[in-house]
């Protein structure tokens, strides 16, 4: 337990998705948010003027000398997320990091050891999915046993063209270059799926994998030394220790219709259902069997997408005010980017590898 009254924020990195943190933050009981920082100057400056935040720093290790802050959220583009990660809990903070924690399971593993060291939590913000009501329900009913024995998992994430950097979020071309975010698909988006497949079978372990990654739809004209090297779409087979074959797609682009996102099968019962809908009407069913005829039930899952986003922050400081590791811990999200490096091992060989 703190003693601390309020935890007090900064928020590292005001892009797209920081300048939600500071909205989701604020609200947040027993919270507020103190400090911003950005390279870019004029972001500053308008996000700081915009939300009246007292500090903001053009580097990101100024707000870490402040004693005001308590704990950090990084909001960077990934391969900017290890360093500062080192940084904060060298000047002692808590960190939330966005997803992907770290652009190489080698780099994951650095952020860790620094983690240990300084004895601060650290959360990842892959687990935002977790508190979608449709992932909840899912939870309650196979923790139930209502399925019977499940034999098989398949997730399908396909989008016809969301490719950040080029169908949306133009500022951030950042996405398409291996170096600077880690990977595609996978790694934006994949890793939401891992989050939510462990957080649903906490006990399942990956052995293998073997998968492909593709790119090569529609070019994009580039500028002066922008790269496009990362997988619009990566699918794999991940067979899991005991026996359980999970068959996994993710794509930004594809040319192909959507489907729904996660089918669990059991001897039982089958359920189908999305978990990353940004609308109130959300893809929750369920198939049994009732007198010998098969019927589908639709329990009511809808809900306020920002609620996810805010229960996410909500956790991060409950977890700091109880002294408990945040829902999704570092060496969770560790676990998710070595299945993803195994996929593009996997890819690279042509053949199943071990994870
Ligand atoms: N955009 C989204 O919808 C979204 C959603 C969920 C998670 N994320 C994740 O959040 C992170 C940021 O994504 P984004 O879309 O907000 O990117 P963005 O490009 O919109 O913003 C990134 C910000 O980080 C700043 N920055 C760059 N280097 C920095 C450094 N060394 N120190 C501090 N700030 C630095 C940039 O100036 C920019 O303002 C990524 O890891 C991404 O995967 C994004």
């Amino acid at each position: 337990m703190t003693s601390k009254h309020e935890i007090r924020i900064g928020i590292i990195g005001v892009g797209m998705i920081g300048v939600e943190h500071i909205r989701g933050f604020k609200v947040i009981p027993r919270c507020s948010v103190m400090g911003i920082a950005d390279p870019d100057e004029s972001r500053l400056k308008k996000v700081s003027a915009e939300h009246a935040v007292p500090l903001s720093f053009l580097d990101y290790r100024e707000l870490l000398k402040r004693e005001e802050i308590d704990a950090v959220v990084i909001c960077s583009p990934p391969f900017a997320h290890e360093e500062i990660a080192v940084a904060a809990f060298q000047a002692g903070k808590h960190v939330l990091v966005e997803k992907p924690m770290a652009i190489t399971p080698a780099s994951a593993r650095r952020i860790l050891r620094y983690q240990k060291r300084a004895g601060k939590l650290l959360g990842s913000c892959s687990c935002r999915f977790r508190f979608s009501p449709t992932v909840a329900k899912a939870k309650e009913i196979i923790d139930a046993g209502d399925l019977g024995d499940i034999y098989h998992i398949s997730i399908s994430g396909i989008s016809r063209r969301h490719r950040p950097g080029i169908d949306y979020h133009s500022g951030a071309r950042w996405n398409l270059d291996k170096a600077k975010a880690g990977g595609g698909a996978l790694m934006d988006w994949g890793i939401y799926d891992l989050n939510t497949l462990f957080h649903l079978f906490p006990k399942l372990t990956v052995s293998k994998v073997d998968g492909f990654c593709f790119r090569g739809l529609d070019e994009p004209v580039l500028a002066d030394k922008e790269v496009f090297n990362v997988e619009e779409h990566g699918a794999a087979m991940l067979r899991c220790s005991n026996g359980l074959m999970v068959m996994w797609e993710r794509a930004w682009a594809a040319h192909m219709n959507r489907q729904p996102r996660i089918r669990i099968y059991g001897s039982r019962a089958g359920l189908a259902f999305d978990p990353m809908a940004w609308s109130r009407e959300v893809y929750f069913e369920i198939y049994e069997d009732r007198s010998g005829k098969p019927v589908t039930i639709a329990p009511d899952t809808s809900f306020d997408p920002w609620n996810v986003h805010i229960s996410m922050a909500h956790d991060f400081i409950d977890a700091i005010f109880k002294n408990r590791p945040p829902i999704t811990t570092g060496e969770e999200e560790l676990k998710f980017i070595d299945v993803i490096h195994a996929l593009y091992r996997s890819n690279q060989k042509k053949a199943a590898v071990s994870v």
